[in-house]
């Protein structure tokens, strides 16, 4: 039997109060798949007094991270945020252990650094808790799919949004009932600005582009659009026309050398998979030249979740730390560049609010046309007071096309305002 592998916890929240039980109960069982005898060494968190979801032995809990990290064979970091988490992950790949964390704010904005550090020293550095909680994806896109070339990823990677926008659907909610709905339940925060305004699937867009495309993105190379502006009238509208509206976090390969990566509530048709993610399940749809169409589903957050995911990154370092030699590492060898969305193709929903007037809709279309954008379907309310609202799904355009014509539509005398400009989603790419 191998020499024992201490482990230090950095963090003692929901999830890692869980991964410390998992480390405690399920110890026996991880020293048979590990092939080496595992001992939770410390927990260091903020307060060694704090309550906590799951208790460990008292002696455990410290507030010297440094110490502790210095004193471990392999790191799990649960604290979050950008700050001391870097520093602290950088001490411990530099020394040459081994981290698993769940990071992703800091994964989006420091991968880079933090993968450079690992690799230096030759240490490892794992992260699929990041990214969708308890679902496998990185470790599929990294390994499994290692043989094959993505094309296209969707997901719906953030909960908290997926739960807002399946209340507005299913029960005809505002935008704003809907969120004090999930904030009751307990799936959004106090403050729901990092879910709602789409930058924490921004973070984990960022990362899951960098590994499905073997190049290395930021958050700062996504586009970010939230759910905030969604109305009950856009999503009553994609339902009669056979949609269903999702926070997607896309990302997808442009020409040879690029990809657009970004985050957009998409209006998605009725039987697409992806349609029937309910609640706060989130769930990720991969296209790759050979195996063709996967989707992965599950919990996106929770403890335990989490958990599972981070005990199965620590499982697997730890045995190639017994074994010696690295696993299926993460590359960068392709180094596409993120190319925005000037050139991004896909059919829009537009809704528009306008004086009920002779020439309103052929003064739309022409405008439309003038920008080579052709209308799908296109249906008008009964106008109230002497203003009507029009709905138009386009065929494919160009989002910088459709950008120039919503500008000259906004500014015609007998339109009071674009009301909604929806991304639709529908044939494969
Ligand atoms: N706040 C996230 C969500 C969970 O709502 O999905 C953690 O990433």
């Amino acid at each position: 039997m191998a020499e024992k592998i201490k482990v230090a916890l950095l963090g003692a929240g929901n999830v890692g109060s869980q991964a410390a039980r998992i480390l405690v109960e399920d110890n026996a069982v991880l020293e048979k798949r590990i092939g080496a005898p595992v001992e939770l060494i410390g927990i260091a968190v903020r307060d060694t007094n704090a309550s906590r979801h799951w208790n460990a032995d008292p002696s455990l809990y410290t507030t010297d991270a440094d110490a502790l990290i210095d004193a471990a064979d392999v790191v799990i970091e649960l604290t979050g945020g950008i700050e001391p988490a870097r520093t602290r992950i950088l001490r411990a790949l530099k020394a040459g252990k081994s981290v698993v964390s769940g990071n992703k704010a800091l994964l989006a904005k420091h991968g880079v650094e933090l993968q450079a550090a690992a690799d230096e020293s030759g240490a490892q550095l794992s992260y699929e808790a990041a990214v969708a909680g308890a679902i496998p994806i990185l470790r599929p896109l990294r390994d499994s799919l290692a043989g094959d070339r993505v094309t296209r990823v969707l997901g719906i990677m953030n909960g908290t949004t997926n739960y807002i926008l399946d209340q507005m659907d299913t029960t005809g909610a505002s935008f704003s009932d809907a969120l004090a709905e999930a904030q009751k339940l307990g799936y959004a925060e106090a403050d729901p600005t990092a879910d709602v305004e789409g930058h924490d699937a921004a973070s984990k867009a960022a990362i899951v582009a960098s590994l499905a495309f073997h190049s290395t993105f930021t958050i700062d190379d996504v586009h970010t659009e939230g759910i905030t502006s969604i109305t009950a009238d856009d999503v009553a509208a994609a339902d009669a026309d056979g949609y269903v509206i999702k926070l997607l976090a896309i990302c997808e390969r442009e020409g040879e050398n690029g990809a657009n990566i970004r985050v957009n509530p998409t209006l998605i048709p009725r039987q697409h998979p992806l349609a029937g993610v309910h609640g706060a399940f989130n769930a990720v749809f991969v296209e790759a030249e050979n195996a063709g169409e996967l989707m992965f589903y599950g919990p996106g957050a929770g403890g335990a979740p989490t958990a599972s995911a981070v005990l199965g990154d620590f499982v697997s370092l730890a045995r190639r730390l017994v074994l010696g030699g690295p696993g299926v590492p993460e590359t960068s060898h392709a180094q596409l560049h993120a190319t925005g969305l000037d050139n991004v193709v896909s059919r829009y929903s537009v809704g528009v609010l306008v004086e009920d007037r002779l020439g309103v809709l052929a003064n739309i279309t022409r405008i439309l046309t003038e920008h080579g954008i052709s209308v799908d379907s296109l249906r008008q309310s009964a106008p109230k007071e002497g203003v009507a609202q029009i709905r138009m799904v386009t065929h494919s355009a160009k989002d910088a096309d459709l950008r120039r014509a919503i500008a000259v539509i906004d500014a015609l005398d007998t339109v009071r305002e674009v009301n909604s400009v929806i991304r639709v989603e529908s044939e494969k790419h």
